[in-house]
């Protein structure tokens, strides 16, 4: 059976080798980062993933932080390469989406919900990862490549300061995007037989 959002999702691949070619504006891109995140489901509705949206030199300022973070704690000998990484892969690109978790919600829905309070740190992962493959999925719609990429804990500290964040927001994932430069290899899947077990 042919299904048009499953070729959508075949569409999706962690793309590394990333450019600025972007012909879309900042307010389309905004727009539809926005609208694929305000529509990612969440437990009780209780939206709680956030969003950062940086773009030219603000996106440039989050990787130069990180490179700089980096510098500190990886060997001068493999710094290189660290650089490299970041220079060529996450800097070179459009634009980057930082996803966050507002914990206040979190610590709200346990006060209110104590039944379920053990559970609302988890559905917060499960809904930050649902945004997260929501907004991957519509860049690359659009036909623009990205990754995902977890810097945090390393950078919390400075992201908050530069970008004047509320402290209870927990960064939870960076996600780098641009024009593709050279598309994903193949990719390989595990049997079925291994990972499905069908009943009825
Ligand atoms: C929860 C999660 C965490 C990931 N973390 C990273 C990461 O820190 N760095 C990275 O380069 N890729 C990361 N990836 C990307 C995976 O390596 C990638 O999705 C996987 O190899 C399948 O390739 P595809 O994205 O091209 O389908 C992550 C993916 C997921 C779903």
């Amino acid at each position: 059976m042919s299904n048009s959002f499953i070729e959508l999702m075949k569409v999706r691949r962690t793309i590394y080798a990333l450019g600025d070619k972007v012909s879309h504006s900042q307010a389309q891109l905004t727009g539809l980062i926005q609208e694929a995140i305000r529509q990612s489901p969440s437990s009780f509705n209780s939206q709680s993933s956030r969003a950062v949206i940086l773009f030219s030199d603000e996106h440039h300022a989050l990787w130069d932080l990180t490179k700089e973070t980096l510098r500190k704690i990886v060997p001068a000998d493999a710094f290189p390469q660290t650089e490299n990484k970041i220079n060529g892969s996450f800097r070179a690109g459009f634009g980057t989406v930082l996803f966050f978790e507002d914990t206040a919600v979190i610590k709200d829905l346990q006060q209110k919900f104590a039944l379920y309070a053990d559970n609302f740190p988890i559905w917060s992962e499960h809904a930050t990862g649902i945004a997260q493959f929501a907004v991957w999925s519509a860049l690359a719609q659009e036909g623009i490549g990205a990754s995902l990429q977890h810097y945090n804990p390393l950078i919390d500290d400075q992201v908050h300061q530069r970008w004047e964040l509320p402290a209870s927001w927990l960064l939870r994932a960076q996600m780098p995007f641009g024009s593709i430069e050279q598309p994903a290899g193949d990719k390989t899947f595990m049997d079925d037989a291994e990972r499905f077990r069908v009943f009825g």
